[in-house]
């Protein structure tokens, strides 16, 4: 009942072709605002209305990129004309360019600024504009800003995106001072991370890896935006936190060093590949350091790095220069994976042995985490050594990416001492 005073009156959303803003313009027609959704795929926004039914004619797609002033001149002025004074203004267009504050492009840093702040700052003027003439109604400017202003998370590749969000919060404080004395309220919301198609192009938030994170719902962020406008006119929401439970494995999932042994085929091989795809960086210790220069040529494009260290771990002293080099070079080591073995040879049978005992003494030496360490335990692998095996006896097996998957899933969320793997239709 709080939302009926906003009914038949207008709502403009940027970025309503996707994601949240698109969320955030179902939702408000829901609520009977009649609303003009900007952004540059009008086309989606006529998809998102005919999906509307019987509320098809309030959204109404109006093309606008906001990061050219003439162009968020003339939507806004199309609005004026054709559907009346603003109410409310919604600021979702948003993006995010993987780079780097080491390697990055001004191209890239502007384009993020021109959209996230400057784009926001023309829409917010022009919006305010409008209200002011109707000005004793009251209206509301949304920012949807993000958690990442608060508390930048150590993503690689995070780049100029929540310095971006941060100057939004400003943008916000200064705004309500230049209102002062007028009916217009500003509202920042932060959400965490949210499941849209923002991160997609996003090396380190692959499909996968979002699916294992805790997000939010881009419904959420709009419930936020009806909760803020269903307050009376003398409360002002100044800002929304919206975190996903458990969302904190995002900071311990990556920009992490982590140390593999048995690097250089199978499970080890592909827990590397993971990691390093994911951004840690990752030391690998096996005897065959050619092969591990390979694997490292493999993997140079990827948004982590791979540190090859040769390292017979049947020998203890091979084991400390390992992990003196590592200390000096690299400090302290967040992940420990433990792969290595070798053939099943009875003659190495001794080698085995020491090799497994010595996974202990590397863990004592490296991570001094024994009530922190895990067991992962694959059923059937297939790996180059059974290979051949499987194809005569076919049977089920896991590949070495299911078990890379294991370690990364598990993260800090969910501690546990043990993990079972096998074949789901073994
Ligand atoms: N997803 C998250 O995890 C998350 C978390 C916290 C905060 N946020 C913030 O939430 C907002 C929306 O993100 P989302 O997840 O919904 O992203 P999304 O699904 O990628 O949607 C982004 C929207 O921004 C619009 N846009 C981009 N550049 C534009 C431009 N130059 N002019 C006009 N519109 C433009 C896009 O429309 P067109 O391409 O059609 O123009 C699209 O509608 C962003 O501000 C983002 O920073 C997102």
């Amino acid at each position: 009942r709080r939302m009926e005073r906003w009914n038949g009156k207008v709502a403009v959303v940027t970025g309503a072709s996707a994601g949240i803003g698109a969320a955030i313009v179902r939702n408000l027609v829901k609520q009977g605002m009649i609303v003009a959704g900007f952004a540059r795929r009008v086309e989606k926004i006529k998809e998102i209305a005919d999906c509307l039914k019987d509320s098809s004619d309030k959204l109404h797609a109006v093309e606008c990129d906001v990061t050219k002033e003439e162009s968020v001149t003339v939507a806004f002025a199309w609005v004026k004309n054709n559907l009346g004074p603003i109410s409310v203004l919604v600021n979702s267009a948003g993006i995010i360019k993987e780079s780097s504050l080491i390697d990055g492009t001004l191209e890239d840093w502007r384009s993020v600024f021109d959209v996230n702040v400057l784009g926001l700052c023309l829409c917010t003027r022009e919006a305010v504009r409008m209200m002011r003439e109707t000005a004793d109604e009251d209206a509301i400017v949304i920012h949807v800003n993000s958690l990442a202003a608060e508390r930048v998370p150590s993503v690689p590749g995070f780049s100029v995106y929540p310095a971006s969000k941060r100057a939004i919060t400003g943008l916000a404080m200064t705004l309500r001072h230049e209102l002062a004395g007028t009916r217009i309220r500003v509202t920042n919301i932060s959400p965490g991370l949210v499941a849209t198609k923002f991160m997609a192009s996003y090396s380190v938030f692959s499909p996968e890896t979002m699916a294992a994170m805790p997000v939010l719902n881009p419904d959420d962020v709009a419930a936020a935006v009806i909760y803020v406008l269903s307050n009376p006119p003398h409360v002002l929401i100044q800002d929304v936190v919206l975190r996903p439970l458990g969302e904190s494995c995002m900071n311990t999932l990556t920009n992490k060093i982590a140390l593999v042994t048995g690097a250089c085929s199978g499970i080890g091989k592909a827990v590397t590949e993971e990691l390093v795809s994911k951004g840690f960086k990752v030391i690998d210790l096996s005897n065959d350091i050619n092969k591990l220069k390979l694997l490292v040529d493999e993997l140079k494009d990827k948004s982590g790095k791979l540190y090859p260290l040769q390292c017979d771990l049947s020998l203890p002293n091979e084991i400390e220069s390992a992990s003196e080099w590592i200390e000096k070079n690299l400090g302290s080591v967040d992940i420990l994976v433990n792969s290595a073995n070798i053939n099943d040879d009875i003659q190495e049978f001794k080698k085995i042995i020491d090799i497994n005992l010595l996974d202990s003494l590397l863990t004592k030496k490296i991570l001094q985490l024994k009530d922190k360490s895990r067991n992962i335990c694959p059923g059937l692998m297939e790996t180059e050594l059974n290979q051949q095996w499987l194809k005569e006896n076919s049977r089920l097996a896991l590949k070495p990416k299911d078990v890379a998957d294991a370690i990364l899933c598990s993260g800090e969320r969910a501690y546990q001492e043990s993990y079972y793997y096998t074949h789901s239709g073994d």
